[in-house]
């Protein structure tokens, strides 16, 4: 039998922004075009977008049918739910002690050639029990979602044995089952070099082509693989030779290319076919026309060079001049970016990248969605797609990156329930209420 059943319907929206249509990331002049109109309504059937348009054209096409629940915007901006398409959610531990170590000079490189850096995440990481790594990563995820993240990457890579990159990614996995928030996978064991394989790398990069990349797979417990290629990190053949072997298994490929030196990571992201590559803060012009050819998406990460005191920013005009589809991202992690907002980067992204407002949220709904292999489900408003939506205490958008270190959220709409209400958390959207208890207590 049909549905003849509205399950809601959001009317009275002032600014409707839907990112159009399609599901391909947007590039160049493309990623202006926001779609955006006034006096708009949305309605959803099973969590998905029923109809979306102007508000008459959508009560017009709703005609005849039952409406269960109906949310007065009261003429606010509305966006798709953001997406964030990179951090390293699962991890134990903070490093607040980094910070006067930076204030006095120290290089982000330097704190890890010391063996602090990452390398101290690790040690805590091993150390903390699933249950410990869930309720914080948990805390984590809820901060992101009352910022308007609906989808967010996670990344393994803290763990560096097999044993403990399957330990973050289990964890992951759980945080994707109970939590609202959409979680994706990616395995990262290959992000810093084990202390344990000090002048033996070639073998560590062996246990992880041979043993923990064809484990998590068996498992399932992933979708990407992505590499830090780094001086003092991973080198380029490496890199190859790791991502390759994960393509080879049928994994989405990724790197942390170019954010420190110019090692021509992003050309290898280029001819590796990588669905994305990130920071880029160094990448040549060569880099970015590989890039270009291979449709690889640019994550940009302001937030991240702006807690490292970086002197450049990623050239994100240039990268949109060439026709590379430009993403932004927190990179939440506890070094180089402690942040789970979403909002401070559209701030940075307009101010130190040079991004105007319609570009900055291109580049983390649609764009950060292809990124994340979730372009056909999330990242616009559109009819089928997964009903993720952001009602915002704003009437524009250039307001949201104009006045900064604030949350402007509203209403958070996932997968057509109402998690955020008021700014708030909906406690009934949520797996186990015990959960928000402890976290508090594993968080001290
Ligand atoms: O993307 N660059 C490598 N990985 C993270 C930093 C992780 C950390 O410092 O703990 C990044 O910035
Ligand atoms: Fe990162």
């Amino acid at each position: 039998m049909e549905n003849n059943k509205i399950d809601l319907l959001i009317h009275n929206i002032g600014l409707l922004i839907t990112m159009q249509e399609g599901d391909k990331p947007r590039t160049g002049s493309s990623m202006s075009g926001v779609g955006d109109l006034k006096n708009g309504a949305i309605a959803v059937q099973d969590g998905k977008i029923f109809a979306v348009g102007p508000e008459e054209e959508v009560r017009a096409q709703l005609a005849g049918m039952a409406i269960t629940h109906e949310l007065d915007a009261e003429g606010r901006l509305v966006t798709p739910g953001l997406v964030d398409p990179h951090t390293h959610l699962v991890h134990g531990g903070s490093r607040e002690n980094e910070l006067s170590l930076k204030l006095k000079g120290v290089s982000y490189l330097d704190i890890l050639a010391q063996g602090g850096g990452i390398l101290s995440t690790v040690q805590a990481t091993r150390q903390a029990t699933e249950e410990e790594l869930f309720l914080k990563a948990k805390g984590s995820l809820d901060t992101m979602l009352l910022y308007g993240a609906t989808t967010v990457e996670a990344k393994s890579g803290y763990g560096l044995t097999l044993a403990d990159e399957l330990k973050q990614l289990q964890v992951a996995q759980k945080l994707n089952e109970s939590h609202p928030v959409d979680v994706v996978s990616t395995f990262m064991g290959a992000h810093a070099m084990p202390v344990e394989y000090k002048g033996r790398e070639e073998e560590y990069v062996d246990v992880i082509i041979h043993e923990m990349l064809p484990e998590v797979k068996r498992r399932g417990l992933a979708e990407f693989c992505d590499v830090f290629c780094e001086h003092g990190v991973f080198t380029i053949e490496q890199s190859r030779r790791i991502l390759s072997a994960a393509k080879e298994l049928g994994f989405g490929i990724k790197i942390h290319a170019d954010e420190i030196e110019p090692m021509g990571g992003a050309e290898l992201a280029g001819e590796l076919e990588c669905i994305s590559a990130e920071h880029l803060l160094a990448a040549s012009n060569e880099g970015f026309a590989a890039m270009q050819r291979a449709g690889t998406v640019a994550v940009c990460l302001p937030a991240t060079s702006f807690n490292l005191r970086a002197k450049n920013h990623a050239r994100a005009r240039t990268m949109i001049e060439v026709g590379v589809p430009v993403a932004l991202s927190t990179d939440y992690n506890p070094g180089s970016s402690p942040t789970e907002s979403m909002q401070i980067v559209m701030t940075l992204g307009c101010l130190n990248l040079g991004l105007t407002p319609e570009e900055v949220l291109t580049a983390m709904t649609i764009n950060a969605a292809y990124a994340i292999g979730r372009a056909d489900a999330v990242g616009s408003l559109e009819v089928g797609k997964q009903a993720d939506i952001v009602v915002f205490n704003a009437y524009n958008l250039a307001y949201l990156p104009y006045h900064f270190g604030i949350n402007h959220v509203n209403t958070v709409v996932k997968k057509g329930e109402v998690v955020v209400s008021a700014g708030c958390l909906c406690s009934q959207a949520f797996d186990s209420s015990a959960a928000g208890a402890a976290h508090a207590k594993a968080v001290r």
